[in-house]
């Protein structure tokens, strides 16, 4: 595995490397959910590029951009075990020298729950995923799930500006006891992360609302702050959305997203479900 960091070595490895290209584009701690989409990048790929990039423009003035954890070396062994071909590492220099003066903005898709809660924040993840898109001219880029409005953003992002590239997007990995796997878990004592848990309770109980019947949002909606509720959390939202516009559900149908975000001690949690009526 080669470790790269400026972005004329990568382009001078690339220029030999085999097709299909593959990039997993990451912010670093490594954990099951990032090894899950480096598996994937691996199963469909000759190379995987793994980037890994602490991004701040994506961080707002008053979010944890200087208490993001990182641990290159433990990252790099990992992505090393996964089978990765070239982690390409920059500095905040080498992707944003002085003068640089460009940004990627979509519109519609983050004016809502994230976009809304963290003004600036898709502005910084479309403009970096542009410039990795470039660097690298990857076939396809890999995403998860956990984020499901920014891999929405990312798929629109491609489709509007004809990037070409594939976009996948992979489940969210949990742990045993639901909690998805996130850096910022990290951030949680024992007490916290035992709560913590209401967030996929939470998921669960309205899937289980949906299985029985019951597609309206009040009812879908409910169920689920039902369970925030017994843990002590006050969601900063928890909604039903369209999945493919984001627009408010007033009940589920062919594909509809409950997403809730919420914080918990230090740590600010996301999580979604994927909401089907099993009658469409
Ligand atoms: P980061 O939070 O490091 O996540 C990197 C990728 O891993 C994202 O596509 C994210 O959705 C995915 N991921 C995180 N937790 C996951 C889980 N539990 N299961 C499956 N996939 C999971 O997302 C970012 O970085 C940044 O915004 C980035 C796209 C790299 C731009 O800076």
């Amino acid at each position: 595995m080669k470790t790269i960091s400026t972005v004329a070595e990568l382009r001078a490895a690339l220029a030999e490397a085999r097709r299909p290209l593959g990039l997993v584009p990451t912010m670093g701690f490594f954990h099951a959910g990032h090894l899950s989409l480096m598996r994937a990048a691996r199963s469909a790929n000759a190379t995987v590029v793994v980037s890994l990039f602490v991004n701040p423009t994506q961080f707002g003035p008053n979010e944890d951009l200087d208490a993001y954890p990182r641990d290159e070396a433990r990252d790099l062994q990992r992505a090393e075990a996964e089978g990765v071909d070239i982690v390409f590492a920059p500095t905040v220099e080498e992707v944003y020298p002085t003068g640089f003066d460009t940004t990627v903005e979509v519109g519609g898709l983050t004016e809502s729950l994230e976009g809304a809660a963290r003004p600036g924040h898709f502005r910084g993840v479309t403009t970096i995923v542009t410039k990795l898109l470039n660097i690298v001219g990857p076939d396809a880029a890999y995403f998860g799930q956990k984020d499901a409005q920014q891999a929405l953003v990312i798929s629109k992002l491609v489709r509007d500006l004809n990037i070409p590239v594939r976009i996948e997007v992979c489940p969210t990995v949990r742990e045993p006891d639901g909690l998805a796997m996130s850096s910022r878990n990290a951030y949680l004592d024992d007490e916290e992360r035992g709560r913590a848990t209401a967030l996929s309770r939470a998921l669960r109980a309205a899937e289980q609302v949906v299985a029985d019947g019951r597609i309206d949002a009040a009812s879908v909606v409910g169920a689920a702050r039902h369970e925030l509720d017994a843990a002590g959390i006050d969601p900063e939202y928890l909604e039903l959305r369209s999945l493919t516009d984001l627009t408010p559900a007033e009940r589920v149908n062919g594909s509809t997203l409950l997403a809730v975000a919420a914080r918990v001690g230090r740590a600010r949690l996301i999580d979604n479900t994927l909401l089907k009526d099993k009658r469409t």
